[in-house]
């Protein structure tokens, strides 16, 4: 949801803040601008569409300066115009802001400022707080007062309710940079004679390995040469530097055609990451360094919840079933959104997971608070290293897989999958789970990646596939016990990208109401794996085509569908109850791809979707 990036320093400020935002695009990407403050005045380029075209604008407007500030842009407040682009200068020209986040009581602070002669050239919230910041400084000014773009910053911050990260700079001091954050990320990246403000570590790891995650209520002042933080109440914070353990490469694409590919194709050693060190040294269970709860804590616990938004709730319903399955303990899960207004009955002993690949996800970050303030501790997986949600968890595990940086999640979602098995594995042997299962479990796990290079391997027919069907309005997406899941995330993948209508359903409940979908036209995706019900799928599949549905199924090895049932057959390889959604994911996530591609879609940016979606 809108990406971020403020420059303070010795080099030209605009061209590396449009790399910077080429990194960031993914949280937005409807609108972009940058601005520069240079000799006494604030110079802004701005326009809806892309950075490639922000870019060719520039070439026509330079910005030359040192100091400056860009955004890519997912609207929220007004529509997708230039006006409404940020960055946002206010009416006295003295102040410019760009923001990332909803400021809620906009309404009334600009009749405020209306009242003050104070005038807005767009429609969006930002330009408000930007002329209260503004309103401020001018007091400031009057007053004399010391650090007065630091001061109004702080003071129009006092007044603002909603969700922010800001970066703002005032004409009368250029080389200065004023930026704080709540409830929207941001980074501090520590360079040799500059520093940097962004949405996150993509848009700085060019420049410096060096960050500085900013917390919710603080402030930062920076200058190219050092930054202080402190809180909204003036408390001085002590910065912690990490360092970032990724490169420049890892957010870049490569051979592949787009970001989603390259990570459909990077899941073996995604997985890999994944469970490094995460096991048992006797090969019989799993480890986490960083829960923070003891074996002890766990072992009390009587029941699970799990929280979290779109794919990663699909992967909360995967571990539900395993850790139901194996451990036999109950599990709920509910979508983040709902659980933070539903206020329902919790068991006493329940242990809180959520889950989220960015750590920032808005909905989910408020579950977290939710469980907390009731008491319960609450463990996050997260593939956001220092994200708010890794922050404010009592403990939790990383998903280590790298950026991801396709819209549509792939490789943080098998990740997600593979953690939940291993949390249900660590349950289980806390209990009835035997060593012997358990090491046949470990040793299924750590095959996994292998499994998938196989899965991949079906990539040529799968593009046969996806052309022969990248035509269809619908498709439902069927499977059942721990692959239901995987077709509410098949439909969900398919829709995100193809704008293709498309449902999941577990196979049997789809004669209660999708049946009357089917036509000729309608394909119904079917998991059919080996097992018990393999009978009760295949019978599902009958009714299908009893009225002409076409049917692509995805069958394990051993399967042998009856002739003619299936009109395309996807064969993955047999593999064991803990592993079989991912493997079962990747020809879905190759359908959806592949359809996407052929109906000619922007599959690392679908419309109206942001990665990381830092509002409600
Ligand atoms: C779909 C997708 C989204 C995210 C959801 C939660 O491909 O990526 O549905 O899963 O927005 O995001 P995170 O996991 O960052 O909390």
């Amino acid at each position: 949801m809108c990406g971020i990036i403020g420059y303070v320093g010795k080099q030209p400020a605009a061209s590396f803040i449009v790399e910077g935002l080429k990194r960031l695009e993914y949280r937005g990407y409807d609108s972009t601008g940058v601005a520069v403050v240079a000799e006494g005045r604030i110079s802004v380029v701005k326009k809806i569409g892309r950075v490639a075209q922000l870019e060719q604008e520039l070439a026509k407007r330079p910005l030359a300066g040192t100091f400056g500030m860009g955004h890519t842009r997912w609207a929220t407040h007004g529509g997708v115009t230039d006006a409404n682009a940020h960055p946002h200068v206010s009416s006295d020209g003295k102040i410019v802001l760009i923001h990332n986040g909803v400021i809620e009581n906009y309404a009334s602070m600009k009749t405020f400022l209306l009242g003050k002669g104070y005038t807005f050239q767009s429609e969006t919230d930002t330009e408000v707080l930007g002329n209260l910041i503004a309103y401020h400084y001018a007091k400031a000014a009057e007053s004399g007062e010391e650090n007065r773009c630091l001061a109004s910053v702080r003071k129009a911050l006092r007044h603002t309710e909603g969700t922010y990260g800001i970066v703002v700079m005032c004409v009368d001091f250029p080389g200065e940079m004023v930026a704080a954050r709540k409830g929207s990320p941001l980074i501090i990246g520590l360079g040799d004679g500059e520093n940097i403000v962004a949405s996150d570590v993509s848009a700085i790891v060019a420049r410096t390995q060096s960050v500085v995650y900013l917390k919710d209520g603080e402030i930062v002042h920076l200058s190219a040469q050092e930054f202080r933080i402190t809180t909204l109440g003036q408390s001085a914070v002590a910065p912690l530097v990490d360092r970032v353990t990724w490169s420049v490469a890892a957010a870049e694409m490569g051979a592949y055609a787009h970001f989603m590919e390259k990570e459909i194709f990077e899941q073996p050693t995604a997985l890999e990451n994944a469970m490094r060190g995460r096991f048992s040294e006797d090969g019989s269970t799993a480890n986490f360094g960083g829960l923070n709860v003891s074996a002890g804590e766990f072992r009390s616990m009587e029941s699970f919840a799990f929280c979290a938004c779109g794919t990663a709730l699909h992967a909360c319903r995967v571990a539900e079933h395993m850790i139901e399955r194996f451990a036999r303990l109950p599990v709920e899960c509910d979508y983040a959104s709902e659980f933070r207004y539903r206020n329902s009955p919790l068991f006493r002993n329940t242990l809180y997971f959520v889950m989220s690949q960015s750590g920032e996800t808005i909905d989910t970050l408020a579950a977290l608070r939710e469980a907390k303030r009731k008491g319960y501790k609450v463990l996050a997986v997260t593939n956001g290293v220092g994200s708010s949600i890794a922050r404010e968890a009592d403990g939790g595990i990383y998903q280590h897989v790298g950026p991801e940086i396709g819209v549509a999640s792939t490789k943080a979602f098998t990740s997600q999958l593979l953690i939940g098995s291993m949390l249900a594995l660590y349950l289980a042997r806390m209990r009835d789970m035997s060593f012997s299962d358990g090491v046949t479990f470990v040793k299924a796990l750590k095959g996994a990646p292998d499994l998938v290079r196989q899965a991949l391997g079906q990539a040529p027919l799968i593009k046969a596939i996806a052309r022969r069907y990248a035509h269809v309005r619908d498709m439902l997406f069927l499977g059942r016990l721990s692959l239901f899941p995987i077709a509410l995330e098949g439909a969900l993948k398919l829709k995100e990208i193809s704008y293709v209508h498309a449902e999941g359903y577990p196979a049997a409940e789809m004669k209660h109401g999708p049946i009357a979908l089917i036509t000729e036209e309608c394909p119904s995706v079917f998991f059919a794996p080996s097992g018990e019900i393999l009978n009760k799928i295949i019978s599902s599949m009958q009714e299908i085509k009893a009225r002409k549905g076409p049917i692509i199924a995805i069958v394990t090895a051993s399967v042998e569908l009856p002739a003619g049932l299936a009109d395309e057959i996807i064969v993955i390889p047999e593999c064991h109850e803990a592993v079989l959604p991912i493997v079962a994911s990747i020809p879905v996530q190759l359908l959806s791809y592949y359809i996407a591609v052929e109906r000619g879609c922007d599959v690392d940016k679908p419309r109206n979707l942001a990665k990381s979606v830092t509002v409600e």
